[in-house]
C-alpha cells in the first residue's frame, strides 16, 4: 500500500473535487439523519462530504483529518463544523457520541481497518450507523476515464484498496451487524482534462511520467472531439452497532 502525502495535494484537491452526486443524500436518508443528531466524519480532508451533511440536516458535524493542510482548506467551510487533526487507527472520543460515522475515499490509507472499525465502534451510540465509501475491484477496472486511458492505476490502486469482503468480515468482527452494500453512481460529460493534467486523483501519482505523459495526450485527443461521457461510482458499505 502506498502512502501519499495530503499536505502536497491539498492545493489540487481543493481546487477540483467535490461531493459525489447522490451520495451524500444515500447516506442522510438511509441513517435518518437530523438536526438532533451528532456525525463524524474520519479523512474528511477538505470537508466536502462532512459540510454537506451540516447542510443537508442541521446535524452536529465533527471532522478528523491528519493533513494539516487538507485541515486548513476545511476550515474555510462556511458550515459550522468541529475538525480535529488525528488519524483513524487513533480515533479516541468518549464511549457512544455519534449517531453516524462515515469515511469516504479514506479507507485505503488504513493499513489495518480493525483497529479503527473497533475504536468507531465504541464511539458510536447503540444503533448508530457506520458508513464506509470506497470503491471496488470491479469499479476500479470500470472507471471512465481513468481505467481507459490510464490503466496502470488499476494495478496500482489493487495494491491498495482493500478487497471488500475483507472490510466487510473486519467490520464482523468488530461487532457490527446489519452489514449491506449499496453502489451510488452519476456519469457527467467530461469535456476537459484539466484535473487529471494537474493529478488531483491521488492515483495518477502512483503511475510512471510515461504512461501519465500518454494518457493525457490521448485523452486530450479524444476530447478534442468532443466531451466524453464519464462515470463516477462508489460502494457504500453500511454497518450497525447493534441496539
Ligand atoms: C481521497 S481523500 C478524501 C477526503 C474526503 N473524505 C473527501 O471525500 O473529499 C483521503 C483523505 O484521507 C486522509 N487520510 C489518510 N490516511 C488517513 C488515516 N490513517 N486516518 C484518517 N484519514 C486519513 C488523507 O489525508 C485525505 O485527506
Amino acid at each position: 500500500m502506498t502512502t501519499l502525502n495530503y499536505d502536497d495535494l491539498a492545493t489540487e484537491y481543493a481546487r477540483h473535487r467535490r461531493t459525489y452526486p447522490g451520495l451524500i443524500e444515500h447516506i442522510v436518508r438511509r441513517a435518518g439523519v437530523t438536526a438532533e443528531h451528532t456525525v463524524l466524519e474520519v479523512g474528511c480532508g477538505t470537508a466536502n462530504h462532512v459540510a454537506a451533511v451540516r447542510r443537508e440536516t442541521g446535524a452536529k458535524c465533527f471532522g478528523v483529518e491528519p493533513s494539516e493542510q487538507m485541515l486548513a482548506v476545511a476550515r474555510t467551510q462556511p458550515e459550522d463544523l468541529d475538525l480535529r487533526q488525528g488519524y483513524a487507527q487513533e480515533l479516541d472520543f468518549p464511549a457512544a457520541t455519534f449517531d453516524l460515522i462515515m469515511s469516504v475515499d479514506m479507507i485505503h490509507y488504513v493499513r489495518e481497518p480493525l483497529e479503527y472499525f473497533r475504536r468507531a465502534f465504541g464511539a458510536l451510540k447503540p444503533g448508530g450507523y457506520f458508513v464506509t465509501v470506497t470503491d471496488s475491484d470491479w469499479i476500479i477496472r470500470n472507471r471512465i476515464p481513468m481505467a481507459r486511458y490510464f490503466p496502470g492505476t488499476i494495478d496500482a490502486e489493487a495494491d491498495r484498496y482493500h478487497p471488500i469482503p475483507r472490510l466487510s468480515g473486519d467490520l464482523a468482527l468488530a461487532g457490527f451487524g446489519d452489514l449491506n452494500e449499496h453502489v451510488v453512481e452519476s456519469e457527467y460529460e467530461l469535456a476537459d482534462s484539466t484535473r487529471f493534467r494537474d493529478k488531483s486523483y491521488s492515483c495518477l501519482h502512483l503511475i510512471g511520467d510515461d504512461e501519465f505523459a500518454d494518457g493525457l495526450a490521448a485523452l486530450d485527443a479524444d476530447l478534442a472531439a468532443g466531451p466524453l461521457t464519464a462515470n463516477l461510482r462508489s460502494l457504500v458499505l453500511w454497518g450497525r452497532r447493534p441496539q
